[in-house]
C-alpha cells in the first residue's frame, strides 16, 4: 500500500505538472506543490468493493458524484463497472484497459484552472455476475490552503476554499 501510494504520489504530480504547463503555468506559480512544500500535499487511497447483485437495475453501486480531489486516479479490476456522464443524459461505460488508469479531474482542479479543466460526472454499476472491485488514489493540496482560479485574470468563476471548506459545503449541498 505505501509503495503504491509512493508511486500514485509520483504519477499525480507528474500529470498536474502537465496540466499546469498547458494552461501557461508551473509548479512554481503554486505555492504549496513547489519542490520543497510536497511533503505537504493531502492524499488518500480508498478500496472499493462492489459485490455480485442479482438485480444491478435495483441497485446503486456508487452514486453519481464528481471527486472533490484535484486529480483521482482509479486502478480498475477488469470487470467493467465504471460509468462516466457525456452532455449531462448518456452514462457511458469506461472499461477497464488492462495495465491503464482512468485519471479523474476532480473538482479542486475545475477551480484551479477556472473551469478550463471540467471535473465529470461519474457513477459505478454493479455487476450480475461478478465482484468488483477498484483503488482510487486521491491527490489533493494540504487541507487549510485556499484554492482559487490561477488563470482567471480578471474574470474568476469561483471563490477561494481551501479543501476542508469545500467539502463541508458539498456535503451539505450537493
Ligand atoms: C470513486 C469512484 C469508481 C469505481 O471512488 O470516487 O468514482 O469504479 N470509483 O469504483
Ligand atoms: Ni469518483
Amino acid at each position: 500500500m505505501e509503495e503504491y501510494q509512493k508511486e500514485m504520489k509520483g504519477l499525480a504530480l507528474k500529470l498536474i505538472g502537465l496540466m499546469l504547463g498547458s494552461l501557461g503555468l508551473n509548479y512554481e506559480d503554486v505555492k504549496w506543490l513547489k519542490p520543497k512544500n510536497r511533503s505537504r500535499p493531502r492524499a488518500l487511497l480508498q478500496l472499493n468493493s462492489y459485490p455480485v447483485c442479482p438485480d444491478p437495475t435495483r441497485a446503486m453501486g456508487l452514486a453519481p458524484h464528481t471527486d472533490s480531489s484535484l486529480l483521482t486516479l482509479l486502478n480498475q479490476s477488469s470487470i467493467s463497472g465504471l460509468q462516466i456522464l457525456v452532455d449531462g443524459i448518456w452514462w457511458v461505460p469506461v472499461h477497464p484497459i488492462p495495465g491503464a488508469l482512468v485519471v479523474n479531474v476532480g473538482d479542486l482542479m475545475h477551480i484551479l484552472s477556472n473551469g478550463q479543466f471540467k471535473s465529470a460526472v461519474h457513477r459505478a454499476v454493479v455487476n450480475e455476475v461478478h465482484h468488483r472491485i477498484s483503488m482510487a488514489y486521491f491527490y489533493g493540496p494540504p487541507m487549510d490552503v485556499k484554492i482559487s482560479p490561477l488563470i482567471a485574470h480578471n474574470h474568476p468563476l469561483y471563490q477561494p476554499v481551501t479543501w476542508k471548506e469545500y467539502l463541508e459545503y458539498k456535503a451539505t449541498h450537493f
